[in-house]
């Protein structure tokens, strides 16, 4: 992150935060363009190393723009969509609807044939009422991979998780249904069975239960029979939200993934597949960071520090959904952190937090502006309009400049669908 204080104000590229502030208003959304292409490739190139076939889609959940997906375009990266939303965001980009694939564990008709007529490249099916959909419904054919469940459980958060053996994604090998699924897919009439996809679970910063994971299917997919061209490895690659947290060592990593998928296919004499994964959080989430100005401050003697920003659970739902926890920097001077206090959002909950007990300089004072680090995944693309709040603006910024990517909603947009 090029984050730097010039001349006692914090800047991006040598860009002054307040600056941008004040032009597009607060709270707002700010990402490193740079850091965002140089993740892309740090992926790219370790999977160049690896000498495997392999493809990566970023995951457009972690946060959908338009010219965010027209960046992935320009850096060889596909898409993963799970709703008729994302998918049609997804169209709007120069993204090659073949390089987009379509998830959900709860795909509607609708979306199938949206998916279909689209042209995407491949559905990620996660159920057996879904194969027997897929097909009803294809007007040609169309191709596949199995979202199967390895019962394997990632070390993160519960919500987090995916891979254990109660999810509502995939089919459990354990239980025979990912196998009944290939069986149903093999045999289906409009659909090519392409491969199997895994997701074990997201801010996972070691490749241990990825590895688990890849020698166990690789041994089913040979105990059964199975062939495959593609193994999707899902996403799920930590990011650095403070000091207690490591990002995933992407070069590292993925040389440990992908030579467990060699070995295990050597062992197991079982081709080598085309490798793919979808990386969200580890594209864009350390590139972005949340600006906000601070307003009320309320001192409860002998209890509590209470700063209040502009925004709040509306476009930071993080600390109240999963207790996460943030660094914050003070936009307008560099100094000690020094004081312990809360930084509350400005939403009608108690719940409403962005950061408990953080040390910030004991000056700051209404007016000022608040850096909230590390938040250019899930924040943006799960705001919302709780208390009627509009969703932020979004901007980008490079060696080149700052451009506009998402303008702030307005407030005849919050009213916009209400029929008066
Ligand atoms: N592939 C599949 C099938 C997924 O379900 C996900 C995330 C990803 C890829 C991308 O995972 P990532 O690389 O971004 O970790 N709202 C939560 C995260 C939910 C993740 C859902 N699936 C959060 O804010 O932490």
């Amino acid at each position: 992150m090029t984050l730097q204080y010039i001349d006692n104000e914090l800047t991006m590229h040598g860009h002054r935060l307040k600056d941008i502030a004040g032009e597009y208003g607060t709270p707002l959304f700010v990402y490193d363009e740079t850091m965002i292409r140089q993740q892309c490739h740090r992926f790219h190139t370790a999977l160049q190393d690896s000498g495997l076939n392999y493809t990566i889609s970023y995951a457009s959940k972690a946060f959908s723009a338009v010219q965010l997906f027209n960046m992935m375009a320009e850096e060889d990266m596909g898409l993963d969509v799970v709703s008729e939303g994302e998918l049609y965001t997804a169209l709007q980009s120069n993204v090659a609807p073949e390089r987009i694939h379509f998830h959900g564990n709860n795909k509607t008709d609708w979306e199938i044939l949206y998916a279909i007529e689209s042209g995407v490249e491949y559905f990620v099916i996660d159920s057996l009422d879904e194969i027997a959909r897929i097909d009803r419904l294809a007007t040609k054919q169309v191709k596949a991979v199995l979202r199967i469940n390895p019962g394997v459980e990632a070390h993160t958060h519960e919500f987090i998780q995916t891979g254990q053996e109660d999810s509502k994604f995939g089919l459990s090998i354990k239980k025979r249904l990912a196998l009944e699924g290939v069986r149903q897919i093999e045999a289906a009439e409009h659909i090519d069975f392409m491969g199997v996809h895994f997701h074990i679970g997201s801010q996972i910063f070691e490749s241990t239960g990825t590895v688990e994971t890849v020698k166990l299917v690789i041994e089913w997919l040979k105990e059964n029979d199975i062939d495959i061209q593609v193994l999707n490895i899902g996403g799920g690659f930590s990011i650095k939200y403070t000091d207690d947290d490591v990002s995933y060592p992407i070069e590292e990593g993925i040389k440990t993934i992908t030579q467990a998928v060699q070995a295990a296919c050597e062992a197991h004499s079982y081709p080598v597949p085309e490798l793919s994964l979808e990386p969200g959080r580890s594209i864009v989430g350390e590139a972005g960071i949340t600006l906000y100005e601070v307003g009320t401050i309320k001192e409860i003697p002998d209890t509590n520090y209470y700063v209040s920003i502009d925004g709040g659970m509306s476009d930071h739902i993080r600390t109240a959904l999963y207790d996460a926890k943030y660094e914050l920097r003070l936009v307008d001077r560099e100094e000690t952190h020094d004081k312990t206090m809360t930084i509350a959002g400005k939403l009608c909950e108690s719940g409403d937090i962005i950061r408990r007990d953080i040390k910030l300089p004991a000056s700051i004072k209404r007016g000022d502006l608040l850096a909230v680090l590390s938040t250019g995944a899930y924040h943006y693309s799960m705001s919302s309009n709780y208390n009627q709040m509009v969703k932020p603006a979004v901007v980008f910024v490079s060696e080149s400049g700052v451009r506009p990517v998402i303008k702030r909603q307005t407030l005849a947009q919050l009213i916009q669908n209400d029929i008066i």
